[in-house]
């Protein structure tokens, strides 16, 4: 058990650097065994998830580990094809090794997979989307096993931009005969990272980024070198709390561009925003107002792994807020412990409404998700008092070492495990 221990009521000063994107981590870790190659990948966070998916590659045979922000895998030694459910379950993002090992070995046995429990998570789009390039699926007590004698390219349209189907019919078509044009496709940033890494490793991929990916095949290199991505959720979440504390934080290595939208309604609630290119500087006078609505949307609206934190950074904002949660059904599960705080939040359906109280006051908090939980320090950053937060180990999947991010910020903040 993780517990976090919170002083509240410092204002967060000072500089820091973003960590990798994991989210751009996991589908190139996924994408590293789509043919025998060498990677190299740099700025890879130190997380749960990452340790999981490396793990997953050494089960399948390849060579696979990380030393420090780098990541080393020879994928040459694949032989397996069947991922076991005690490393599925360990996180979501593992369901990418279907489209993957379909690719490689014209195979997949894998189980449901893990991750934050955001209500229903089917894999209906990716599952059609593979079906559509050939592949035969059979659903057997929990295991998925997907074959195909051959990929054909072919066109997909997937009916909601999901990430995760996107990123499994990208990996699938590098290694289908002929064309694929995927419409519908998911725009995040981390789709474009991945066309990135699979340019690199010898794909004719284009369009990512755009709702149309067209992929040609792929004719291997040898060794790939990829950096990864800063976390644009992370940006967001340090942001939050410079916002909710009165804060004055530069956030260095980053792509504003990427989590524009969440910028855009910390300035909109009163704070101050500097951008370059590459750094955010947010300054905040403590006194923020309510922003009137905010809904989720796929990117390039606002997402919805960014609105816990936002409406942490929004509890004391004078006025009221409403929350329009369009793409997870169950992503309002920090709100009963937020009001704990003294927060005024009610949520029901898609809908919760925020209005913005005096103070808020620290207290025991038991984490609930990954972004849920990090909205508890956001807002256990801002309270009068101290906050602890018992985590079974939710925020450490995507944060790294965010107690000391934290504290280099002046946050009065520590990480018992
Ligand atoms: C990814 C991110 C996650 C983020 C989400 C939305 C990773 C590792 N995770 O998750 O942090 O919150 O994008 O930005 O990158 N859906 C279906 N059928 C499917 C697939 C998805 O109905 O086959 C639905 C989901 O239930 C959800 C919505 O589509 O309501 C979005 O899901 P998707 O974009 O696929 O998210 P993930 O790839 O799981």
């Amino acid at each position: 058990m993780d517990i976090w221990h919170i002083r509240g009521g410092r204002r967060l000063e000072g500089a820091c650097f973003v960590q990798g994107s994991k989210n751009a981590s996991l589908p190139i870790i996924a994408a590293s065994i789509i043919c025998p190659t060498r990677s190299e990948l740099f700025n890879v966070p130190q997380l749960k998830d990452v340790d999981a998916a490396l793990r997953i590659l050494r089960h399948l045979g390849c060579s696979a580990e990380q030393r420090g922000g780098d990541v080393y895998i020879d994928s040459s030694g694949l032989s397996g094809s069947a991922i076991p459910h005690s490393l599925m379950e360990e996180m979501r993002s593992s369901v990418i090794f279907m489209g993957a090992l379909l690719a490689r070995c014209g195979e997949a046995r894998l189980s449901l997979p893990g991750g934050c429990q955001l209500g229903r998570r089917p894999i209906d789009l990716h599952l059609s989307a593979l079906k559509q390039l050939g592949a035969e699926i059979e659903e057997d007590g929990g295991e998925i096993i997907c074959r195909a004698a051959k990929l054909q390219g072919t066109e997909i349209t997937l009916p909601f931009p999901s990430v995760g189907a996107t990123e499994n019919a990208m990996l699938a078509a590098c290694r289908a005969k002929g064309e694929t044009v995927i419409r519908g496709a998911a725009r995040e940033p981390e789709i474009v990272a991945l066309q990135n890494y699979l340019r690199e490793m010898g794909a004719d991929i284009r369009g990512a980024g755009s709702g149309t990916v067209t992929v040609n095949g792929l004719r291997p290199e040898a060794s790939v070198v990829q950096r990864i991505i800063p976390d644009r959720i992370v940006a967001a979440t340090i942001a939050c709390a410079a916002a909710a504390t009165g804060g004055n934080v530069e956030l260095r290595g980053v792509n504003p561009e990427q989590f524009s939208t969440v910028l855009h309604f910390l300035n909109q609630a009163g704070c101050d925003i500097i951008s370059t290119n590459r750094s955010v500087r947010l300054l905040s006078d403590g006194r923020l107002h309510g922003v009137g609505e905010i809904s989720t949307a796929p990117y390039p609206g606002f997402p919805t792994d960014a609105q816990p934190v936002l409406m942490a950074a929004l509890l004391k904002a004078e006025g009221r807020t409403v929350i329009t949660e369009n793409i997870f059904e169950n992503r309002y599960r920090q709100v009963p412990e937020l009001c704990r705080l003294g927060a005024d939040v009610t949520a029901s359906g898609k809908t919760a409404e925020i209005w913005g109280v005096e103070c808020l006051h620290g207290t025991a908090l038991t984490a609930t998700d990954l972004r849920g939980g990090a909205a508890m320090i956001v807002a256990g950053l801002a309270a009068e008092g101290e906050t602890v937060i018992c985590d079974d180990g939710h925020i450490t999947r995507g944060y790294e070492r965010f107690d000391m991010r934290l504290r280099s910020l002046g946050a009065d903040i520590y990480l018992e495990y």
